[in-house]
């Protein structure tokens, strides 16, 4: 059995005011706070994380950004740095997500500069990966997945690499409730094992956590977080409710300690 924490990272998108969050997060510490089976992040907007980080404060919950610049400082209006995030208590950062990518036109190279920004100030980066359903179709998965992590991790050192968090998210699997089936996730994570393993070496590889994300529900949870490469997940919709992100992270306690 793998020796990697399973985790599973809340991705609340552009939900929940600042005292939305907090209720959330306060039913979130009240049931599974002191857990420490499963790594849980959960990733507010920026306009609820010092609350957010106030009310976890003292539990094993850790929290994450969903997006950052990668200059520490400086003229660019709207956007929010690495350090700004560190001094909240952020541990996480997701990046490349691929909502940023299609609709913010994020590309690969910009990517890599905040993963390497991140990791220059001790933030965990999240760095998604994933195909279109024409690019699923067309046969091109591999090579898209491929792209994108290998321009994603230009520069990452062999040190800084286990660090690293990969989430492979399906696009035509985000928010439609179309799932990849265990085959299809399982595939594609393995095959992003087999380039880490490549790139940095076999022992680093096997402590890469590789995330599959993409309509995970309480009901597909416990088939997915069984693969022998799937470490976790990041949730969107299922993590705006309480009751089902905390049934998730009970799905991810039990693979783990099968
Ligand atoms: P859904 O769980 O809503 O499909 O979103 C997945 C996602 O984008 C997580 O980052």
């Amino acid at each position: 059995m793998s020796s990697r924490k399973k985790l599973i990272a809340g991705n609340w998108k552009m939900n929940k005011t600042s005292s939305d969050g907090v209720s959330l997060v306060a039913e979130l510490v009240a049931t599974i706070g002191k857990q420490s089976e499963v790594e849980v992040v959960v990733c507010p907007p920026f306009t609820a994380l010092e609350s957010a980080a106030k009310a976890l404060d003292g539990s094993t919950l850790k929290l994450g950004a969903q997006n950052m610049h990668f200059e520490a400082s400086g003229a660019f209006t709207g956007e929010v740095s690495a350090p700004m995030l560190r001094a909240l208590f952020a541990t996480h950062v997701i990046l490349g997500h691929s909502e940023r990518r299609a609709l913010f036109g994020e590309t690969d190279a910009l990517v890599n500069k905040k993963v390497l920004a991140a990791l220059k100030n001790q933030l965990r980066p999240i760095l998604c990966v994933g195909e279109t359903l024409a690019e699923r179709e067309a046969g091109s998965t591999l090579s898209v997945v491929q792209t994108q992590l290998e321009a994603g991790l230009e520069g990452v050192g062999k040190d800084q690499a286990a660090s690293m968090v990969i989430a492979y998210e399906p696009v035509w699997a985000i928010g439609t409730g179309k799932v990849a089936t265990t085959e299809q996730a399982q595939e594609v994570h393995a095959f992003i094992r087999g380039l880490l393993t490549k790139h940095f070496t076999d022992v680093v590889a096997q402590k890469i956590r590789i995330l599959y994300g993409g309509s995970m529900k309480p009901a597909n949870a416990p088939e997915l977080l069984a693969q022998k490469d799937i470490d976790g997940g990041p949730i969107g919709g299922a993590s705006l409710e309480a009751r089902s992100f905390v049934e998730l992270v009970k799905a991810a306690a039990a693979v783990a300690v099968l």
